[in-house]
Parts: C-alpha cells; sequence; structure tokens
C-alpha cells in the first residue's frame, strides 16, 4: 500500500527469511532472538543495498541514465552491489573510493568487495579520506557527461529518500513474517552508517504504527550526530512516502559504544561478536557493520538493556565479502 506508486525494479530476493537464533541465544542468555537474513537479497552475495537499489536504479532508468556513479569506502558493499545492478540493467559504473581506511595491506586494497568491482566491471577512481565524496562524484559525472554519458548519481550507501524506501519495505515484510510466526518482535537491532537503512526502517514503522523500534549500532560517528543524520532522513522519507509528520525524534537511538578507533577499524568485541555467530549459527557477518552491530547487541544483552522476554530481531544487513579484504585479522586467531 504504502510503496505501490514508486517506480521499483526487483533485485532482490524478498521476502528474506526471519529465523531463530536459538544457539546463540544458548551461549549468551537474555531475550528470544531472531536474524532478518539481508544478507541473502541474492544481489552479489547479498546485503541490505539491494533493497535501497530497487527504488534507486528505477529512478535512474526512469531518467534515461546510462551510468551509475557513487561513492564509498574502499572495501564498499554498496559499491560492489550498485555495481551487481548496474550490470544487470545494462548500465555502466563508476565508484569514488574515499580511503578512509589507512595502514591497509594488500588484501584489503585488491581482496573481498575491490575484486568483485572489478568483475562487474566498475571502473574506479579514489580520494583521500575526509574528502567531499559528493563533489568529486559530480565532478566526475561531468567528465562522463563531456565523453557522451548520462550518469546518475547514487549517494552513499544508496541513502537519500528514494533509497530508504527499500527499508520502508523491510519493515513492511518484518511486521507481515512477524505475524505468520505468531511473534511480535519489540526491537530491531543493526548496524547504522550513511543512514539511510534505519531511516527507512523507523519510517516505516511510523507510518504502520507499528511499536516496533529500532536499536541503531552506529559503525562510524558519533551518537548525536548519528541520531541527527537518521533523524533527518527518516523525517524526509516519511514526508515522500505520503506521511510527514510520523517520526518523532524519540523514535531514533545510536549506540556510539561499539565503533571502536573508527570507521572499519577492528575492535576485538567485533572479532568475537563475528567469530561467536560464525561457531554457534554458522552464519558469516563481516568485519565493519554486522560484525560491530553483533558487538553491540550483545553488549546491551550483557549489560540487561533487553527484557528476557522479549523477541529481539537482528537485522543481517550482509557485507560478509569484506571478510576477505581483512584477511589477518581473522587467521592470527
Ligand atoms: C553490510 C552493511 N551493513 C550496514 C550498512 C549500513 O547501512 P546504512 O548505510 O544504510 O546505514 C552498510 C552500509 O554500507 C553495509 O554495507
Amino acid at each position: 500500500m504504502l510503496l505501490e506508486r514508486f517506480p521499483r525494479v526487483s533485485l532482490s530476493h524478498a521476502p528474506t527469511p526471519l529465523e531463530p537464533m536459538d544457539l546463540l541465544r544458548r551461549a549468551i542468555g537474555g531475550p528470544r532472538l531472531w536474524i532478518k537474513r539481508d544478507d541473502c537479497t541474492g544481489l552479489a552475495q547479498g546485503g541490505n543495498k539491494a533493497r535501497k537499489l530497487e527504488f534507486l536504479l528505477a529512478d535512474a532508468l526512469a531518467k534515461g541514465c546510462d551510468l551509475l556513479i557513487t561513492p564509498g569506502a574502499v572495501q564498499s558493499n554498496h559499491v560492489r552491489m550498485t555495481a551487481a545492478a548496474a550490470a544487470r540493467s545494462g548500465m555502466k559504473c563508476h565508484a569514488v573510493l574515499e580511503r578512509r581506511v589507512t595502514e591497509t595491506d594488500a588484501d584489503y586494497e585488491e581482496n573481498g568487495n575491490v575484486l568483485l568491482d572489478e568483475l562487474f566491471g566498475c571502473t574506479r577512481s579514489y580520494v583521500p579520506g575526509g574528502s567531499d565524496v559528493a563533489a568529486a562524484c559530480a565532478a566526475a559525472a561531468e567528465e562522463f557527461k563531456a565523453k557522451g554519458a548520462k550518469p546518475y548519481i547514487i549517494p552513499g550507501g544508496g541513502s537519500n529518500p528514494i533509497g530508504a524506501l527499500g527499508y520502508v519495505a523491510c519493515a513492511m515484510e518484518l511486521i507481515a513474517q512477524s505475524k505468520q510466526l505468531g511473534i511480535s518482535p519489540t526491537r530491531v537491532v543493526h548496524g547504522t552508517g550513511s543512514s539511510g537503512t534505519q531511516a527507512g526502517l523507523v519510517a516505516g514503522f511510523a507510518a504502520l504504527k507499528s511499536p516496533i523500534s529500532v536499536f541503531g549500532i552506529s559503525v562510524r560517528h558519533p551518537r548525536q550526530k548519528q541520531e541527527d543524520m537518521v533523524f533527518d532522513l527518516a523525517c524526509r522519507t516519511a514526508e515522500y512516502l505520503g506521511h510527514g509528520g510520523v517520526v518523532k525524534r524519540e523514535d531514533v537511538f545510536a549506540d556510539d559504544g561499539y565503533v571502536g578507533p573508527g570507521y572499519g577499524l577492528p575492535t576485538p568485541g567485533m572479532v568475537d561478536a563475528l567469530t561467536l555467530l560464525a561457531r554457534t549459527e554458522g552464519i558469516l557477518l563481516d568485519p565493519v557493520y554486522s560484525g560491530k552491530a553483533m558487538a553491540g547487541m550483545i553488549g546491551a544483552i550483557r549489560k540487561g538493556t533487553f527484557d528476557d522476554q522479549e523477541d529481539i530481531v537482528f537485522l543481517h544487513t550482509g557485507g560478509s565479502t569484506a571478510l576477505f579484504g581483512y584477511k589477518q585479522l581473522f587467521l592470527k586467531r
């Protein structure tokens, strides 16, 4: 109902499974735990960007564009999935890769997502960490235009009101699945970065008057900045949906206690959480987003933040391809 009027292409294998994590629960105790498998969205090894790209790509095609330009970190999942979406839509893709992580090794530079960018035919240019990536994308677009291309710029992480519609769709899907399973989740926990995933969920749950709240785990910014970004985008997304004003500031929460030394830099808690999930549930997380998100969820459970009678859903946003860019971190164990 909410999304029918928005142009959309089919890219994701949805609904993604919603499954119990009983073995993880047995290992750590606490509330009933579920996992929403958005790592299984199907596009290019899966992940959260498939849902956003369904709406972004439809917009690009409606505008007659033939080239997607987008920024990301060197090991960006968003770039990998955008490159694959472009390939299967007959478009070209160019990525502006920001060197957010310094002191990298050959695997970080060439393996994992970078290897797949190359396979999907995505051309790449590099800018230093902290650069104005929006300006760099605009400059790249001008260069491609001069050569006759019709570029469409997708912002970092696909996070604008069009992309966030993908997570309004996920909110709708989760509500329907919970009903089928006869459960009433109280919270969705996930890693929040460029903010579109959390903003879409918050706007979707608010528009649908759902009591489910979103527990973001920041992977980059301090709490205030992350929450402000999410709130701003959630309000704009709700407006775009035709439900302006439904999002309240108190609907937005982001815990910044699990970022560690910075974006893309490992923490012992992330390594432990990622290893624990692999060895209890046989599910792979990633070092930059879902691993830190899992560390955050386990940390909250250990602090007693959730009631034991709650049903908590961990939204697995994907990213395990990046493991191959961080090989040394895990081989050392
Ligand atoms: C695996 C993974 N999880 C979570 C996120 C964060 O999502 P968002 O950028 O919408 O906040 C990203 C973003 O790149 C991601 O790649």
